[in-house]
């Protein structure tokens, strides 16, 4: 039996992810402050908040490649205290990539109490590991320690009034998907999406898949 070919591969979201801090949709402060950051890295401990969808991991994968940086990337729910001695560990030699090191931690309101209590003092001067960017990224800052957030600078990643330029980058991606004239109502969708990039590709891949 044949595999079934499928229209979309990759999803959406995956093949349009952006690759440079450039590239991103809005987050115009969020872009501002990284190319800043890429073009004269410190070592020095970021938390990206804001509402999914809207660009935080990617920004960190897009800020990593910007520094040509080595990525250790903690995942969603795998951040406890082990996690971060593994990674800082790692990070006391020279990066693979010659630069330097860059820290991804996903869903940081997650990561276990006992990993924050380690964080804590790896993100002190005397500690902190050399040419290290910590990137933690999460929805809200309710579950953190006032100890954790105040060694982090912290942007914020608003979606905010982003639904016309969400809805022009859409309409790229629709063209660019060989959609036709009579498309959905981008506005609608974006706005639908609550300003959410990922649910609203998702969106269109859906209404793609109906021509
Ligand atoms: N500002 C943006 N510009 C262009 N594409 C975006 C933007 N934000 C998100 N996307 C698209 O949405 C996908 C998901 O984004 P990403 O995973 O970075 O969101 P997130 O903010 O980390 O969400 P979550 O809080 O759910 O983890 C990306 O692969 C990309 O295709
Ligand atoms: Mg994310």
């Amino acid at each position: 039996m044949s595999t079934p070919s499928f229209p979309f591969p990759q999803s959406l979201a995956e093949k349009y992810r952006p690759k440079t801090i450039a590239e991103f949709v809005g987050l115009e402060k969020p872009k501002r402050i990284l190319a800043k950051l890429a073009a004269q890295p410190y070592a020095s401990a970021w938390l990206f908040v804001g509402p999914p969808g809207v660009g935080k991991t990617s920004m960190a994968l897009a800020l990593a490649s910007e520094i040509r940086g080595e990525l250790h990337h903690i995942p969603s729910q795998k951040c406890n205290a082990e996690a971060i001695d593994k990674a800082c560990h790692d990070c006391w030699y020279v990066p693979l990539t010659g630069g330097f090191h860059l820290v991804l931690v996903d869903e940081a309101d997650r990561m276990t109490p006992a990993a924050q209590l380690a964080l804590l003092s790896k993100l002190d001067a005397t500690a902190f590991p050399p040419s290290t960017i910590f990137v933690f990224t999460c929805n809200e800052t309710g579950s953190l320690e006032p100890r954790f957030l105040s060694r982090c600078r912290v942007i914020e990643f608003s979606s905010y009034g982003m639904a016309g330029e969400i809805a022009e980058y859409l309409e790229k991606v629709w063209c660019a998907e060989g959609g036709n004239g009579i498309g959905p109502d981008l506005i609608r969708l974006a706005k639908e999406s609550r300003n959410n990039v990922r649910d609203a590709l998702m969106k269109l891949e859906v209404e793609l898949m109906t021509l």
